[in-house]
């Protein structure tokens, strides 16, 4: 449909309250459901929604203090919930083959015990994960760290969370699914490039790419971001950029600060991407303000990083066929572990795409998404990980031809967890596997 730029206001989504906060734990009820959403402003089309809202509501956890989640299926189909960036037992990981069946609910339990980060929420059901997120199932997810409060970052109103997805959609409005390399626009938060009103201060933007198949490259006019954070939390020490790329399923945290534009200014949040110039969303600069907050030059210290005791190597390829993708040659198979794991070591993970860079389609990108634990990337092809790369990651970039070598510490459960590429069109077809901590 016919539609006007910056016509709408950026929602920012609602906080859930818990419906119980006693003893040990934050109780919260959470219903998956069918909803509408106007994405085109004056359509209404049919969405898949946690709590009725696209984008579902966010969950403000305090790290070290329990979050138990009932999760009720009120959809026509069976899903589940996966926390992505989440340190939790097996049997709340969302696990794609144990699904919630329509009717029911389950109970999901989150210790957050772990940094404060910016994680999220969605679905995870095999071979349906993409449809089922880019309809909707996905939130954010936010792990506030006691560490936090101090260094005064711009909080409450000016910490704000922004997901960007995409999608493509018919005469009427309505998304349409298609698993397939065709363009998408990209949307805010749930609209279509919406505008975003700002005081003169800085601001804490919490960036997620939940989108199915993009890379963005986000650019503010060349405007300074100070990027704090990456997928695992703090950096040790804020990183200037002027541009941000960041691919599916990748968080980064921002300050912006606006108080050297003018009152009435407004700047283009643009995707830049490989010669792009996709505006994603506009911030309009309202008042002066004062603002007591500020970017420390020191944030959070990196864990240590124990002696490796075993290299692992993994291949992100297409199949012979070229119609499924895999991960060491083998498509998914909950029924065959591919990585059995002793708790408490640490693991160098060495992971090569294989796939050409040049087709009709472009180049075929992976990405390497681990569950349980967050990894440091320790280099791309021998040389140094890009920008913002240094912190807690657990979701990269693996680029045709290139090997990614991670390293994490395997602690805190046993079980089975996945890893997979987080283009869900890929893992949806078989570039998922798992490992089992022993
Ligand atoms: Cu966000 Cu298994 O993924
Ligand atoms: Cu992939």
């Amino acid at each position: 449909p016919p539609f006007t730029p910056f016509s709408v206001r950026m929602p920012v989504p609602p906080v859930l309250r818990p419906v119980s906060t006693k003893g040990d734990a934050d109780v919260y009820v959470l219903p998956m459901r069918p909803s509408t959403a106007e994405i085109f402003p004056g359509h209404p089309a049919p969405v898949m929604t946690f709590g009725g809202t696209f984008i579902g509501p966010t969950i403000r956890a305090r790290a070290g203090r329990t979050v138990r989640i009932h999760y009720a299926n009120k959809l026509d189909r069976g899903a589940t919930v996966h926390l992505h960036g989440g340190h939790v037992p097996p049997d709340s990981d969302g696990y794609p083959m144990d699904l919630i069946e329509p009717g029911r609910s389950r109970v999901f339990e989150y210790p957050n015990r772990q940094e404060g980060a910016t994680l999220w929420y969605h679905d995870h059901t095999c071979r349906k994960e993409a449809e089922h997120v880019y309809r909707g199932l996905a939130g954010f997810y936010l792990v506030e760290g006691e560490d936090e409060r101090d260094l005064r970052l711009p909080a409450g109103r000016y910490d704000v969370p922004i997901m960007i997805r995409d999608g493509r959609f018919d005469e009427k409005g309505h998304m349409i699914f298609e698993p397939s390399p065709m363009p998408t626009t990209l949307h805010t938060n749930g609209q279509l490039q919406p505008y975003f009103p700002v005081d003169a201060r800085r601001y804490r933007f919490r960036v997620l790419n939940a989108t199915l198949h993009r890379i963005v490259e986000l650019d503010l006019g060349g405007l300074e971001m100070v990027q704090i954070a990456s997928d695992g939390g703090l950096l040790p020490e804020p990183l200037p950029r002027t541009r941000v790329m960041l691919v599916p399923g990748e968080r980064v945290e921002l300050v912006v600060d606006f108080s050297q534009q003018a009152i009435g200014s407004k700047l283009v949040l643009t995707d830049v991407y490989g010669g792009a110039k996709e505006p994603v969303m506009r911030f309009d600069v309202k008042r002066r303000v004062p603002d007591p907050s500020r970017v420390p030059a020191r944030l959070r210290p990196l864990p240590p990083l124990p002696a490796a005791t075993t290299v692992r190597d993994i291949k992100l390829s297409m199949t012979a066929s070229g119609e499924e993708f895999a991960i060491n040659d083998k498509t998914f198979d909950h029924n065959r572990v591919d990585a059995r794991i002793e708790e408490g070591t640490t693991e160098i993970w060495s992971i090569t795409n294989t796939d050409p860079a040049d087709t009709p389609f472009g180049p075929v990108d992976h990405t390497f998404h681990m569950h349980l634990v967050p990894f440091r990337v320790l280099d791309r092809d021998g040389k140094p990980p890009l920008p913002g790369e240094n912190g807690l990651k657990d979701t990269v970039l693996v680029r045709p031809g290139e090997t990614v070598r991670v390293q994490a510490t395997f602690t805190g459960y046993k079980g089975r967890y996945l890893y997979h590429c987080h283009l869900q069109e890929h893992s949806d077809i078989g570039m998922m596997a798992q490992m089992e901590i022993v």
